[in-house]
Parts: C-alpha cells; structure tokens; sequence
C-alpha cells in the first residue's frame, strides 16, 4: 500500500499564538504532521477530558503550537518506516506525547514511535478499541491495580465516581462484568438507567461525596474505588473505604487538591493507588490492552460509543470540558 506523498487531508488543528488561541478544522498534508515515527492511517480516535485540555490555552497541556490535537487513535499501518510492523497492521497508540507534544490522531495520518505502538488484540475492532480509549485503558489500569491490591468480588460495593464519563462508565462495565456490586456515583441524574445498564447496582448522587466534610473518617462502607474526580471527592472516598481497601485515583475533574487528613492511612490502613496512562511501561500497555480484549472487554461497547466526524468536535471538546458527556466519543478522521 503506498500512498500519495502530496495527499491533502483535513485535522483538527489547535493554535495558541500572539493572535490568541484558535482551534477547528483544517486542511494539511503530510509534512504537517509529526516527521518521524509509522506512518499510521487513522481509522478510529476518541474525545478524552484530556483533549479538551490539550485545545484551550487555560488547559496548559499542549506543548506545542500549532497543534494536531488527539491523545489516541487505533489504525491501520501504511509505512513501517523500517520498524518490526508490517504495512496493513492493525496497531492502537495513545498516551506519551501524542496530541500534547506532537501532532496526534485527529487527523487520517499519524506518525507514532515504533516503540509506542501497540499492537491492536485479537478480540477488537479499531472502533472498539477506541470506544475502549485511554479513558477505557485507565479503568482497566485501575480495576487491575484494585485487584492487584486483594479486591475480589464478595468483598463488598465498590464505588465509581464520575461514573458517567469516559473513565468511569468503562469502570462501571468492567467492574460488573467481573462480578462486583458497583456503587455509581454521578451527577447526571437523568442517567441512573445507562449506569445500571452498563451494570451499576446502586447509583448514588455525585453531592453525597463532593461536599467537604470536615470529619477525618466517616463510616465504613466500600471495599475499593475507581475515582477520576480527585479534590474533596477523593478526600471522602478515603474516609469510607472499608479496613485495608484502596482507592485507585486517575483525575481532577473536581480538582487537583486533595483536603484530606492521615487518619484514613493510618487508623485504618487504605491505601491510594496512582494511575497513569501516559507513561504506561509497554509491557504493562500490552497486557492491559490484551485484557481488554477478552476478560475485561466492557460490555455495551455499541451503546457507550458515540460516533462524530471532525466537524462534531468543537462541540464534543467544549462538552467534556463542562463534564456533560455520558459514554465516550469516537471520532472518524477520515470522513
Ligand atoms: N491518570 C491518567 O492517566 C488519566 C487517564 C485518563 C483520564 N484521566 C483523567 O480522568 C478524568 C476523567 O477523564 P475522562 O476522559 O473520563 O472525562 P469525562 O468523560 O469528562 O468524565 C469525567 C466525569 O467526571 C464527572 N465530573 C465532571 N465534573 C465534575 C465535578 N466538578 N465534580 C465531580 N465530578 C465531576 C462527570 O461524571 P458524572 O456526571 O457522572 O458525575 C464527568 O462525566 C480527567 O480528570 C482526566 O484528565 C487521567
């Protein structure tokens, strides 16, 4: 498969200059996106809070100007670019410096390292596999590092904040698929039905938790947690979690700080779990994404993607920015 080297295609272009800050729709071709790396045609990306951040100048997460924005794609190898893959290979990237550092996977071509690329598993499509996303690949990392820790179903409810979005729906579904009794925390609550579809028992009221409460401990009551909202939420999660359970933290869509005490730590010996996606080992990348594909494929792929093609992503962006986005996005670059 070669392609043509004056091809002309359409991305989604963030600029932050002494004009002021621009983004939206443009046209480039192949010398406008990242010079090294395989050559990969975009088949699927996703909308991740990520994105939103890296395409506004107040997100302070694109290092470069302008930017291709996009933190992960699934697609199909057209250059190998002298690498072990083979033209025609089905690969999916995300994370490192995609669409932060360098030009990312709104776009139908991406160049990504070699050493960056994962092969796509048997068990996924590219559209799967980005419904999955880098939001879906942080919940496996934090449903892991839970289990990892001792969590095992029978223990008790294990809760998910932020439970509608992209992070924690796929934490809902996977965590119910493996048969644990999931506490959905949500602020949307014209979705109590999605969550308990996607497999949450109980479905909770997002103030319960994000209200400060300026007791060190409240009653015990979860035997783990996938929290992607941080600030005071985090903070009450760890005051309910049950003796020796652990909370697997990811995000700050309700604040970077953190307004808790020791006490948690040390009265009743939890734990809390840092998850990150972006620096992922490739090892530890490959086995979560082959779990994805077979005991922690979440369930109800089909209803939690919402397709949109480059054009819907000014509105999708601004969104997830506002926490108003139930499921994951999946863009198509090549439409
Ligand atoms: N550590 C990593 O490697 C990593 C990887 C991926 C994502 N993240 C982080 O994880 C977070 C979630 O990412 P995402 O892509 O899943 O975003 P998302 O789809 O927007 O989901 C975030 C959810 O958080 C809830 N929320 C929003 N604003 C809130 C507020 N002010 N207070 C409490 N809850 C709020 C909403 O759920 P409800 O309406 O249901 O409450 C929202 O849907 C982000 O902070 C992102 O940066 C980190």
């Amino acid at each position: 498969m070669s392609i043509d080297p004056n091809v002309r295609f359409p991305a989604f272009v963030f600029t932050n200059d002494d004009t002021g800050a621009h983004r939206g729709v443009q046209e480039v071709g192949l010398s406008d996106i990242a010079p090294d790396g395989v050559l990969i045609e975009v088949e699927w990306s996703s909308v991740n809070y990520k994105d939103s951040l890296a395409t506004t100048a107040s997100g302070k997460v694109a290092r470069i100007s302008p930017l291709i924005a996009g933190i992960d794609l699934a697609g199909r190898v057209v250059d190998a670019a002298g690498s072990k893959f083979e033209v025609g290979d089905l690969v999916i990237a995300h994370g490192y410096e995609i669409g932060t550092g360098r030009h990312g996977a709104y776009a139908r071509y991406c160049r990504v390292p070699a050493d960056q690329i994962v092969p796509l598993p048997a068990g996924l499509t590219t559209r799967e596999a980005m419904v999955i996303g880098t939001g879906g690949f942080t919940a496996a990392l934090s449903v892991i590092a839970l289990e990892d820790w001792g969590l095992a179903p029978g223990h008790g409810p294990v809760l998910v904040t932020g439970a509608t979005g992209g992070v924690g729906s796929m934490a809902v579904s996977m965590l119910a698929g493996r048969g644990h009794h999931v506490v959905a925390s949500s602020g949307k609550k014209e979705q109590e039905e999605f969550l308990r579809d996607l497999g949450a028992r109980d479905v909770i009221d997002r103030s319960v938790l994000s209200d400060e409460d300026r007791r060190p401990l409240q009653t015990m009551e979860y035997a783990g947690a996938v929290d992607c909202v941080g600030g005071s939420t985090l903070a009450n999660v760890l005051k309910r979690l049950q003796y020796g359970a652990a909370v697997a933290a990811s995000g700050l869509t309700g604040g970077a700080d953190l307004p808790a005490t020791v006490m948690p730590f040390i009265l009743r010996g939890v734990a809390l779990l840092g998850i990150d996606s972006v620096q992922t080992p490739m090892e530890v990348r490959i086995r979560a994404w082959e779990r994805l594909a077979t005991d922690l494929k979440p369930h109800g792929l089909d209803s939690i993607g919402h397709e949109i093609a480059l054009s819907g992503l000014e509105s999708a962006l601004t969104t997830i920015r506002a926490g108003g986005v139930t499921g994951r996005y999946v863009v198509r670059p090549g439409d």
